[in-house]
């Protein structure tokens, strides 16, 4: 057990001042209304992981709601109560949250009942959670500021990099915990104990996933997506035959692992080179998992797990498109600006980083890169209001004349929008004397 002054060193060498200031100060609120005050779960599972950590879950043996609103009134921040569930949300003047829960004590009321109520409703509520790095918790009241209670050998499990959970129902209780374990394995490269292993092996076979719903699914998958390296995750999914349980359709191949990994470099080379990415990165690897089904198939998935309409499309029909353009380019390559702006235009982001990770040579690889990083922002500078400028009366030929500019500026044929006003004038003139011919020739 560490000592309280080892635990106050560490808080005050990882965390950032604002927090630390925070954290008293809910310990001094949390004496001045009478209540025991905790910060627990995944911030102190990353506090001893030396991970940065800015979630800050508050557990109070007491009323949650009248502490938050206790404190709330020492800050001027803002809160937001769940009375029903004993919850609130602090919102401080700069936006930052601090989530507050009252020690739920359900299963306190077990037959073994423990004998002082207010002591042990934290052990209670912990008790409820997932895996036993998740239920350490730091007291905050002044007189204990820094005391780390673990009652569920947490602190040995992070030493030991093992996931276990605390109960063995854990996982029929609550069947996310099966995708949670797979993610908290890769992401801390920690290992899923025995017993908790062949527990999720039982769950599944139980069938835990047809009480799931498919959004809530949906939302774990997101979750292992979204990880830095998903590729080990699915392939754990795939060895629970996780993925098949949830469609039988969903079952992994050698060449979408392959493609998989393709896919993670693709994606890291793309967030390198864009100044915003608002590259969706669960959706690449998700558009990669369907490859291998058929696309009643893939729709049938997208529709179990609810995903958006426009998602599924993109899995599915752009996909598609995406595969044809792909097969294409390899022959056409290489390709003026243009051209290989019209080709790909088209797709959305998340499908030209697919299309980057699915291309079959370096030379279709770099043409999308290329179209990504310089083509697809470039837009003509000259606009319709020029255009009139130069006489020329709105229209469809507007629309014309403005992919004409673009394509010569994507070929690098225009610089500068004098460059672009000389080029407009050049074709007004050079139909004006096509028109004449042909006025002259009737
Ligand atoms: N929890 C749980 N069962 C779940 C989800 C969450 O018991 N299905 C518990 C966990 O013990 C966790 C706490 O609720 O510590 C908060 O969960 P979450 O907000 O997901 O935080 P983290 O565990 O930090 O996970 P992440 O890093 O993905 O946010």
């Amino acid at each position: 057990q560490p000592r309280t002054r080892d635990i106050i060193n560490l808080m005050r060498e990882r965390l950032p001042s604002k927090i630390l200031a925070l954290l008293a100060d809910i310990g001094k609120s949390a004496d001045q209304s009478g209540c025991n005050a905790f910060v627990v779960g995944g911030f102190v599972r990353d506090l001893l992981l030396y991970r940065k950590n800015e979630d800050i879950d508050i557990v109070v043996e007491g009323d949650g709601i009248l502490f938050a609103k206790a404190f709330a009134a020492t800050r001027q921040a803002r809160v937001h109560a769940y009375s029903k569930f004993g919850t609130a949300v602090i919102t401080l003047d700069d936006g930052f949250k601090v989530d507050v829960a009252t020690a739920r004590t359900e299963y306190y009321t077990a037959p073994a009942a423990l004998p002082e109520v207010e002591k042990s409703s934290l052990k209670a509520d912990l008790y409820r959670r997932d895996f036993t790095i998740n239920t350490l918790a730091i007291q905050l009241n002044q007189s204990r500021y820094g005391t780390l209670i673990d009652h569920f050998a947490g602190q040995k499990d992070i030493k030991d990099k093992t996931l276990r959970i605390i109960h063995n129902l854990s996982f029929v209780e609550d069947p996310t915990r099966i995708f949670r374990a797979v993610r908290f394995e890769s992401r801390f490269g920690f290992s899923i104990g025995k017993l908790t292993v062949r527990l999720i092996e039982n769950a599944i076979r139980m069938g835990v996933f047809k009480r799931l719903s498919g959004a809530r699914a949906m939302g774990e998958i997101i979750a292992i997506l979204e990880e830095s390296d998903p590729v080990p995750s699915i392939l754990r999914l795939h060895e629970f035959r996780l993925l098949a349980a949830l469609h039988p359709a969903m079952a992994l191949t050698e060449t979408t692992t392959q493609l998989l990994m393709e896919s993670r470099k693709a994606l890291d080379g793309y967030e390198l080179m864009a100044e915003d990415s608002n590259c969706l990165r669960w959706l690449v690897y998700f558009m990669v998992i369907l490859t291998p089904c058929t696309s009643g198939e893939a729709r049938e998935v997208c529709r179990i797990l609810r995903l958006a309409k426009w998602q599924e499309d993109l899995c599915v029909r752009e996909r598609q498109q995406a595969d044809h353009c792909l097969k294409r380019l390899a022959k056409e390559l290489p390709l003026d600006n243009s051209i290989l702006y019209a080709r790909l235009h088209v797709f959305k982001t998340e499908v030209l980083v697919y299309m980057m990770a699915a291309a079959d040579s370096n030379r279709t690889r770099k043409a999308i890169a290329h179209f990504l990083s310089r083509l697809r922002s470039v837009r003509p500078e000259i606009q319709g209001r020029d255009l009139k400028n130069l006489g020329l009366p709105p229209g469809p030929r507007y629309k014309k004349i403005l992919i004409q500019v673009l394509d010569a500026k994507l070929n690098g044929l225009l610089q500068t929008k004098e460059d672009e006003t000389a080029f407009v004038a050049r074709i007004l003139s050079d139909t004006g004397r096509q028109n004449g011919n042909l006025e002259l020739i009737k």
